[in-house]
Parts: structure tokens; C-alpha cells; sequence
């Protein structure tokens, strides 16, 4: 379905050409004054100027062409602003109309792109053996959130976890198992190579390889004997020894089904559980392209490829592709990713949710996939970098003991709080209380965090953001709620048409629900969940005044009150609709 500014556009569009002038004059955009109109086409003064014209003279023209198929204003009401401003409103029998289309439509009046793309968005990126902490939320929070939207508009979105699993993290825990428990199978010399002959059980729980894993870290960077160790297990598990493999193996198959339980509590899924460890293999072939391309050549050791450019405003350092060991780094893996990616998938575009302060190592990584051609010339690579989520005392969010907070913790206080104050609700049954508030808490989170832009800081302030009042989460759900609680008591069939708007509150509700499809699209566009945040603020906003203003259930008038419910449904599906895109649900009573 088209945007309302794209159905004016054509008809402004028409009017240019049929007064003479280039219809590519006729654009109409959503006015930034709401005050003054709602629509505004500021062509005529663009024209003016080639056509050496007074732009009040050019509107004239074309508004009188665009009146010729507005009898009685059915479509639109305008104005000429000087210099030369179209402005528009348009009529409630068209708002109603449009309105009732898009109830009617499959997209909810969404465009869809008419170039599907394949999408792949790299978010998540956890550590294995490494518990998720809140430094991983908003990379699953807004990469969730931009795969959705890419569906939303059409395109078909594969969301990876890319799991951090190559790392020295692995080779610490080896070592540190290996000084606990030299009795296991996978450290001894004779350690079979074929991986089914090893026990099938783990030799340790999730909690225990979260508390190995820190203990070791810890004690490597004070015993260099120990870091030593660590470092030559991760060779040792790079080439591949058989034990150590069948020892990793164990680790992945612990530490995946713990990951994958907490961000399925997150509503949180990936459509490939693929890591850092599967781009291994594409690294020796690629790195002899490299070189033999001569795209990269070696300074002091290492192997690097150049990726400043002229026009650098700082210096972008060079991209280094294996270090003057001959060991391969973080870079390496992301470029070997990115081979593995075009070979499996050859997307159109891949986009990285990563904490901004990795945005000039992914300008590196970008430019030198690009120079080196490991990407197609039309394969587009996004960074979307996100800032940092801060406590209320500004800094990066702590414990109350100063400490890293887990997810799970994090999700815990948030729900135990939520139940706390969902149980004083008289309108939830006690067994309802618990699955209520888990609803309610993923809403104050993920809109707490969406709302904000998401390259920005922000301060995550657990009683703002699970307040029912606000720009919340919780406020939305509450005001998707009431409008369910009011379509239930109205009861089924009750609907009618939609009439044109009464009121000047419910001409806005209107206004809010038909640009629901612009919003989606430009939120996808600027790659920016933020937007869609403020549209349903707005819209909750509205209907809220609406809702204060109007009897609907016991409005006299039949038509009258079908058509209020008519736009309370369309209302309540549209709000849905976005909320499910940013990544969340409403519960039937709060
Ligand atoms: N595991 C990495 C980290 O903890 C994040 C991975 C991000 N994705 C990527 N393709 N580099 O910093």
C-alpha cells in the first residue's frame, strides 16, 4: 500500500505536468509544521527558478489543476503560503478511507521494498564460557529489533549470533580445567581423535565453567608461566589436537544451551548459531590471496593492508591480517567472516551491531574487505554502533558491589520488582501475576533502550523505565490494554465503517495511524528503532486524549460507534504490529 504523502505526491505530480511544468516538481512531504498543515508540496519554488517564474505564480497553476479532481474537497484542502508553499490537509472522508484500506491490507499499509535485499545483521556476539552480562543487551535489544524491521518492509533478514568461541578464553579454560582434573580423558596423550569416543556428558556444569573461566583470566595476568600455557592450549586447539577439539566441543555444547535459554528469555533468536571458529577455514586461502594480490604486504612482521584514504580527517591505521607470529586476530576472523558469508549466502548487505567503540576497527575491516574485493562492488557493510548503557550515576552499569552485572541478574530484579506491583492489579488473577510480568518487564527494557538513539548513551533507570506512565514500555502496553479491554466489552461484530473524524482528538488518532507505514519505513531507512518508539508515544498519547473525550461504548449514535471501534481495532493492530517490531508483546490484562 502507498504512504498518504506518496498518493498526494502523484497528484501534485499530475498537476505540474498538466500546468506545464516537470512533475518531478510535485513531491509532497509530511510537513514539519504541523501547526500550520499537515502535507506540504514546496516544488514551485524549485521550479521558479528554471522556469524564471514567480513561485507564487507556479503554485497558482498547479493547485488549480490539482483542485480539478477535488470536488468539494473530498481529497484535500489547500492553501498557498508565500512564497510559493503548497500546504495541505487532508479531508477526513480520505483519512477514513485510507484508513480502512490499510485494516484491510496484508501489511498493515507498510510498503514493501520493491528490491528485496538479503540482509544478514551480525549481532548478539557473546563469548563463550563467558556469562552474558548487560554489556550484551543492546546489541541483542536493537539487532532484534532492525531484523524485524527488515522484514517488516520485506527484505529477507538472516539474524547471526556470531559467537566469540577462537579466542585465548578458550585456551584458559583448558589450562585451568587441565590444573584441576589432569585425570580427564581429553588431556591425556593418547586422547582419541574420533570425538564420539569421548564420554557424553560434559566434564562440568554451566556454573562451573563461569566460575573456571574468570579464575583463570584473573590468574594469567599475574602468573606469565600460566598466560604462557593458556596461549600455547589456544595454538594447541587451533591446529587441533584431538582432546583439546573433543574439550572444546564440550565447552560449546554447555555454554550454547545457556546462551541460548537467556536470550530466548530476552525474545531474542538468530536464525544461525554460527561463530567466530567457523570462519577458521577460510583463512589460509584467504590470506594467500591476499598476498599474492598484493593487497596486503608485511611491515615489522606483520601483514597488514593499507586502508587509509586520502581524504582522512585522522589517521585510519592499517588493518593488520595476521600479527608477526604468524597468528591470526579478531581482524582476521571478521574478514574471513565475511568471505564465509559471501560464499554461503552472498548477501546484499551485512550489518554489524557492535558498541561504537569498535566503529574505527570496523572502518578498518570494512575498507579492507572492500580494497581486497572479499566483497561483491554492490555488497553494502553497515556498522551500527551503539553507546553505552550507564547507571544512574552515569557510569557503565554496575552492581551494587561494583561488579559486572549478569543479564540473568538484571532480568531477575527487574521481574521480581514487576510482580511486586502487577500482583497489587486487580485486574490480573494471582496465577496470571507471574507471566504478566515477565511480559511487562521485556517491554520496560527493550523500549528503555530502543527510545533512545541508539548511538547515544544512555542511563538505564530500572523505576523510570518500569513506571506505567511516561514514555515507556509498560505506559504502551497499558494504553494497548485498555484499548483490548474496551473491544472486549463491545464484544465481537460490533465494528462498523469508519466514518471521517468528529473531533480534533480523534482527526489526530487518525493522522497518528496513517502514518504508521511512513514510520516503519523510515525507521528501516535510518536504521533507527528510536523512531518508531516516539511514533507509538505519540500515538498512545493520542488516543489517551481521545479516549478522555469520547463515550464510545455508549455513544447513542449506531454508525457513530461502530466507526469508534472500528478505529480502536485498527488502533490496537497497528500498535501490535509495532511493538512486535521492536520486539516485544502486550499481555490481554495488566
Ligand atoms: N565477541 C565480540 C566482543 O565481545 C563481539 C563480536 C561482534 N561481531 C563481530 N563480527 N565482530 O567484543
Amino acid at each position: 500500500m502507498e504512504k498518504i504523502e506518496t498518493i498526494l505526491s502523484k497528484k501534485f505530480q499530475n498537476a505540474f505536468k498538466a500546468a506545464g511544468y516537470d512533475e518531478m516538481f510535485g513531491r509532497v512531504r509530511r510537513s514539519d509544521r504541523p501547526d500550520l498543515c499537515e502535507f506540504q508540496c514546496s516544488g514551485a519554488m524549485s521550479a521558479a527558478r528554471n522556469y524564471h517564474k514567480a513561485p507564487l505564480a507556479i503554485a497558482q497553476d498547479v493547485l488549480k489543476k490539482a483542485e480539478e479532481g477535488n470536488k468539494d474537497k473530498s481529497f484535500f484542502e489547500a492553501v498557498i503560503a508565500a512564497p510559493g508553499f503548497i500546504n495541505i490537509n487532508i479531508s477526513g472522508e480520505f483519512l477514513a478511507s485510507y484508513i480502512m484500506e490499510m485494516d484491510e491490507d496484508k501489511f498493515l499499509s507498510i510498503p514493501q521494498t520493491e528490491n528485496p535485499k538479503k540482509i544478514i545483521i551480525d549481532y548478539g556476539g557473546p563469548n563463550v564460557a563467558k556469562p552474558l552480562h548487560v554489556g550484551h543487551l543492546r546489541s541483542a535489544v536493537i539487532g532484534e529489533c532492525l531484523k524485524r524491521l527488515g522484514r517488516a518492509v520485506g527484505n529477507e533478514v538472516l539474524g547471526d549470533v556470531h559467537l566469540g568461541d577462537w579466542g585465548l578464553q578458550m585456551g584458559l579454560i583448558i589450562t585451568e580445567l587441565r590444573a584441576r582434573r589432569p585425570e580427564l580423558i581429553y588431556f591425556s596423550d593418547t586422547a582419541p581423535e574420533d570425538p564420539a569416543e569421548y564420554p557424553s556428558e560434559a566434564p562440568f556444569t554451566i556454573s562451573e565453567l563461569e566460575e573456571i573461566y574468570p579464575f583463570a583470566s584473573e590468574k594469567s595476568k599475574t602468573d606469565e608461566e600460566y598466560k604462557l600455557k593458556a596461549m600455547e592450549a589456544t595454538h594447541l586447539l587451533q591446529e587441533g589436537r584431538p582432546g583439546y577439539r573433543a574439550l572444546w566441543n564440550k565447552i560449546m555444547e554447555i555454554s550454547t544451551a545457556d546462551l541460548r535459554k537467556n536470550y530466548a528469555r530476552l525474545d531474542v533468536t538468530f536464525d544461525l548459531w554460527k561463530s567466530e571458529s567457523d570462519a577458521q577455514p577460510y583463512i589460509p586461502d584467504m590470506v594467500r590471496y591476499l598476498k599474492d594480490k598484493g593487497y596486503a604486504y608485511y611491515n615489522e612482521g606483520a601483514l597488514v593492508i593499507d586502508v587509509a584514504l586520502p581524504e582522512d580527517k585522522k589517521k585510519i591505521p592499517p588493518c593488520m591480517v595476521l600479527k608477526s607470529d604468524g597468528a591470526s586476530l579478531y581482524n582476521t576472523t571478521d574478514l574471513a567472516t565475511i568471505v564465509e558469508r559471501m560464499k554461503l549466502f552472498s548477501p546484499d548487505e551485512i550489518i554489524y551491531v557492535v558498541d561504537k567503540r569498535q566503529s574505527l576497527y570496523f572502518t578498518q575491516i570494512f575498507r579492507a574487505a572492500r580494497k581486497a574485493h572479499l566483497v561483491d562492488e554492490d555488497t553494502e557493510l553497515k556498522h551500527v554502533g551503539f553507546g553505552t548503557m550507564n547507571g544512574r550515576d552515569g557510569k557503565p552499569f554496575k552492581t551494587r558491589e561494583g561488579g559486572v552485572m549478569r543479564l540473568e541478574t538484571l532480568l531477575d530484579e527487574i521481574n521480581t520488582g514487576m510482580i511486586k506491583k502487577i500482583s497489587e492489579n486487580k485486574n490480573v488473577r494471582e496465577e496470571d501475576t507471574e507471566k504478566i510480568a515477565r511480559i511487562v518487564s521485556l517491554s520496560a527494557i527493550k523500549y528503555g533502550d530502543l527510545s533512545n538513539q541508539a548511538a547515544k548513551d544512555y542511563v538505564f533507570d530500572t523505576d523510570k523505565f518500569t513506571a506505567f506512565e511516561g514514555n515507556t514500555g509498560p505506559y504502551i502496553l497499558y494504553t494497548i490494554v485498555r484499548i483490548k479491554s474496551i473491544l472486549e466489552k463491545a464484544g465481537k461484530g460490533t465494528a462498523g465503517t469508519l466514518l471521517p473524524p468528529d473531533t480534533p482528538e480523534e482527526r489526530n488518532l487518525m493522522l497518528d495511524i496513517g502514518r504508521f507505514g511512513s514510520v516503519v519505513s523510515e525507521a528501516f531507512e535510518e536504521l533507527a528503532p528510536h523512531k518508531i518508539c516516539a511514533f507509538i508515544y505519540e500515538t498512545a498519547n493520542d488516543f489517551n486524549r481521545f479516549y478522555h473525550e469520547t463515550k464510545i461504548i455508549a455513544e447513542p449514535d449506531a454508525g457513530r460507534r461502530g466507526s469508534y471501534l472500528h478505529l480502536l481495532g485498527t488502533a490496537e493492530k497497528m500498535l501490535e504490529k509495532s511493538i512486535d517490531i521492536l520486539g516485544f508483546s502486550a499481555p490481554d490484562h495488566m
